[in-house]
């Protein structure tokens, strides 16, 4: 564990989106145990069938989608309860994929959100401003609106602990190998930062990018105030470029 009492702890989280089968995640497990963790606190979020592979190792991970009701007649959704019963402790809530492709609305993002916090877990809300949104000078006005409508109704015991990690999730920047400019990155994640304090979160809360985040790029970004770690998903797929990004989180 890192972060002292009063810095945020620095996370690096993978997102594995719908790639690899769980033999392939179990080769991974394996190599990725034989690597140095370099006081990183590392979060995997593997597709819903490859689970049973992190559920049986020693690491932290969680889903990329929960459904916010527990269980019965709801065709394709995973359980939170389920997903805690083996052993995950996280939860991505609101990736610009899901909001985009699947249509989830702020309403059930922010219902996702209780749902994990009523099981002790924590979640990462991603958020992030589409291109036409920066281009028409909206960016920090969709930040405010995606974060108010997930936490404006947070339990104050989740402000304090903070049960919360947000990912700052410019849309343009994801899978596209354009990656936001450090003072982009930099006046997000500060106004970010405004609006959990303003809330009531800890300052503990950690803000992490995601976006293009590569070995070459994470040195630089890791260094901003307010970027505590990062959401990968393409570079996280191999164990050397993931360890690359932690090793350069460092220097
Ligand atoms: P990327 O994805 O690193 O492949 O851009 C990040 C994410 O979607 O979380």
């Amino acid at each position: 564990m890192t972060g002292s009492m009063t810095n945020p702890k620095k996370i690096l989280a993978a997102n594995w989106k719908l790639n690899k089968s769980p033999r392939e995640a179990q080769n991974f497990v394996t190599d990725f145990s034989k690597a140095e963790k370099l006081g990183l606190d590392f979060v995997f979020f593997p597709s819903a069938l490859c689970a049973e592979v992190f559920s049986r190792s020693k690491l932290e991970w969680g889903l990329q989608n929960t459904y916010f009701e527990n269980s019965g007649a709801f065709t394709g959704e995973n359980s939170a309860g389920v997903a805690y019963e083996m052993g995950s402790r996280w939860v991505l809530v609101g990736h610009s994929e899901r909001r985009t492709l699947f249509h989830e609305s702020d309403a059930e993002i922010e219902k996702k959100l209780q749902r994990a916090w009523n099981l002790n877990m924590q979640p990462i809300l991603c958020v992030g401003e589409t291109l036409s949104e920066r281009e028409n000078g909206q960016t920090l006005q969709v930040l405010k609106s995606q974060l108010m409508a997930a936490l404006g109704n947070a339990p104050e015991s989740v402000k304090v602990q903070p049960l919360l990690t947000v990912a700052y999730e410019p849309v343009w920047a994801i899978g596209t190998g354009k990656v936001a400019t450090t003072a982009q990155v930099q006046e997000c994640h500060l106004e970010i930062f405004k609006i959990l304090k303003n809330l009531g979160f800890s300052e503990k809360t950690s803000i992490l990018y995601g976006g293009s985040v590569k070995p070459e790029n994470a040195g630089e970004l890791s260094k901003l105030p307010h970027v505590s770690g990062f959401l990968v998903g393409g570079a996280s797929l191999k164990v050397d470029s993931l360890m690359s990004i932690a090793k350069n989180m460092q220097n």
